[in-house]
């Protein structure tokens, strides 16, 4: 078999595993799915490694982390055995490992665009160099104009689409499209994949050296089977610090009726138990009133425990929770769902191969350094 047709036959099976099991069999550390092409890639503000586990899912190895939140990087050591690299705006570029796959769950800080308004009154293109440098999208894009990723994969809220009237996301797009990619975007509600309403922007770049200027890609199709009922994501006998106290209970209820009739607000949010919950936030811990779980009897209602918000995250019981209660609720608030990265991952292996196959070149990393 001659290696187009090898890589043609790998696409085909690559096509195939599009049905994604969920819970089960669910990406650890080290363990690669059989049917996929080998690639690497960087954990930019990695976090716990959402984005990677999923990564890892589809193939890929991880070369370089970074993360300078030392709660994050504990777990991160205890998850997969290293220590991420600190703050990445120390961080030369230059020292990173070659890489096919950037990817980067950028912080949504509020972005600082250095005098954009003016510069296009007098008409001048804007991007790249209208960052602010310290933005830490000014990282991020710095380290793809120097390492030259073939594939750059990142992770933000919704709202940077909409925020400051567009313009945040017309800079991003218009500096990630001068840097010579080819930019996709799409917002993937991660309720597909498990019992959480999460909007997420996901935003798939290709080199336009490498891949032309009509890469084959396409965002995953929602997986056929639906999500698991958050009912069943639940404890049995949870803790009762897990319980609201009357104080509390009483502040959330009463706070909740002002704003109804200023008519503003949600107010605290009682799960349904057979659907999904709202979105699990990196502040859950102050007072976990986005998710309460009703309780029987004449109990208030409950915060979700650690556990119970990594398994609404898609975060497998195998993996250890390290930190404390304030510190897990952070971090599984402020993760990727690894379903939801893994399945991005499968169709960004679908584009490696479609791109290995037409170029008949095996590395994109050298593709790209040819250019
Ligand atoms: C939205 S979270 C990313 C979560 C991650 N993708 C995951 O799946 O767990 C953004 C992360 O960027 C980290 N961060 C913020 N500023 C940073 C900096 N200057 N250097 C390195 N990491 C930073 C934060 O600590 C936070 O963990």
């Amino acid at each position: 078999m001659s290696q187009k047709d090898f890589l043609l036959s790998l696409l085909q099976r690559v096509s195939g595993t599009n049905q994604l099991s969920l819970f089960e069999g669910f990406p650890r550390n080290g363990t690669h799915a059989a049917n996929s092409i080998p690639f690497t890639f960087v954990d930019l503000f990695s976090g716990i490694g959402g984005f990677r586990l999923g990564f890892e899912r589809a193939g890929g190895r991880c070369l370089a982390s970074v993360e300078w939140d030392r709660y994050a990087q504990r777990t991160y050591k205890e998850w997969f055995g290293e220590v991420p690299l600190g703050d990445i705006r120390k961080i030369r570029p230059a020292d990173l490992p070659d890489h096919d796959v950037m990817l980067a769950g950028f912080p949504c800080q509020p972005f600082s665009i250095a005098g954009v308004s003016k510069k296009k009154s007098l008409g001048r293109a804007h991007g790249f160099k209208d960052l602010t440098q310290g933005t830490l999208f000014y990282s991020l894009a710095s380290i793809a104009e120097i390492k030259r990723p073939p594939i750059l994969v990142l992770e933000n809220v919704r709202n940077l689409l909409s925020h400051d009237k567009g313009r945040t996301w017309e800079v991003i797009q218009k500096t990630l499209q001068d840097l010579d990619y080819v930019v996709f975007h799409k917002i993937i509600d991660g309720a597909d994949y498990v019992p959480q309403h999460r909007e997420r922007v996901f935003i798939v770049c290709f080199d336009h050296h490498v891949f032309g200027d009509r890469p084959q890609f396409g965002f995953p199709k929602p997986p056929d089977r639906k999500p698991p009922k958050f009912q069943s994501l639940l404890e049995r006998e949870p803790d009762s610090k897990y319980t609201l106290s009357n104080h509390l209970w009483d502040y959330l209820q009463e706070y909740a009726r002002t704003h109804k009739e200023k008519g503003n607000g949600f107010g605290f949010g009682l799960a349904d138990l057979e659907g999904q919950t709202r979105t699990l936030s990196a502040r859950y811990y102050k007072d976990g009133s986005e998710i309460l779980i009703p309780q029987s009897g004449k109990r208030n209602p409950r915060r979700l425990t650690p556990r119970e918000a990594a398994r609404l995250m898609g975060f497998d019981d195998s993996l250890p929770i390290v930190v404390s209660d304030t510190q897990a609720y952070r971090q599984f608030g402020n993760a990727v769902i690894p379903l939801v990265a893994e399945a991005v991952a499968h169709e960004v292996v679908k584009t490696i191969a479609w791109q290995v196959s037409r170029s008949g070149n095996g590395c994109l990393i050298k593709t790209a350094k040819e250019k």
